[in-house]
């Protein structure tokens, strides 16, 4: 089973200068929740991102970093063939967790989406653009702060 999780503001912003454009503390701890001891998928700019910011791989998860560039890091399993993993079925849930190139690749194959709607309009340079929620329906949403956290199934 494939889930994206992500968060976006109104225009489907998702990123800015390979950073997240905003600081949400409540919508890192519902990622840290939901993804805790879970696998996820990231894209190499995405894995640099959060090397960048914790100086470690994402912890208490299993990481799978899509690359068609070769290479290794300790404790990270590294893939080249994106499709072919996605259309793997799995009855663990897979989630992916960006950025734009992986998250637009992987919607077709998503089963899942954990989006955290942002309400306020931010500035930045990476646009969730392919973004089509409708062939997905809503069966969870909470509303807290200026952040609407939201879980999306595909319609049968
Ligand atoms: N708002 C959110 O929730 C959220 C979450 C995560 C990230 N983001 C944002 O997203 C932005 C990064 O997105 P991005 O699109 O630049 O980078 P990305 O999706 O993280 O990574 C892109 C990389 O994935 C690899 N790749 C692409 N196609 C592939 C394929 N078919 N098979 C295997 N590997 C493939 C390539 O690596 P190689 O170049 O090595 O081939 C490519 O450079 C940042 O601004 C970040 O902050 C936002």
């Amino acid at each position: 089973m494939i889930s994206l999780i992500f968060a976006i503001d109104p225009h489907k912003l998702l990123g800015k200068g390979n950073d997240l454009p905003w600081y949400y503390p409540e919508d890192l701890q519902y990622f840290k929740k939901t993804t805790s001891g879970k696998t996820v998928l990231m894209g190499l700019e995405t894995f640099q991102s959060i090397l960048s910011r914790i100086g470690k791989p994402l912890p208490h998860r299993h990481c799978v970093v899509a690359s068609l560039t070769p290479f290794e890091y300790e404790g990270v399993e590294v893939i080249n063939d994106l499709l072919s993993y996605l259309k793997t079925p799995r009855h663990e849930e897979i989630f992916v967790i960006g950025g734009k190139t992986i998250y637009e690749l992987s919607l077709p194959y998503a089963d899942r989406l954990y989006i955290t709607h942002i309400e306020k309009v931010y500035d930045g340079d990476v646009y969730f653009t392919k973004l089509d929620l409708s062939p997905f329906k809503i069966i969870k949403e909470t509303i807290s702060q200026g952040l609407r956290f939201a879980i999306y199934e595909r319609k049968s």
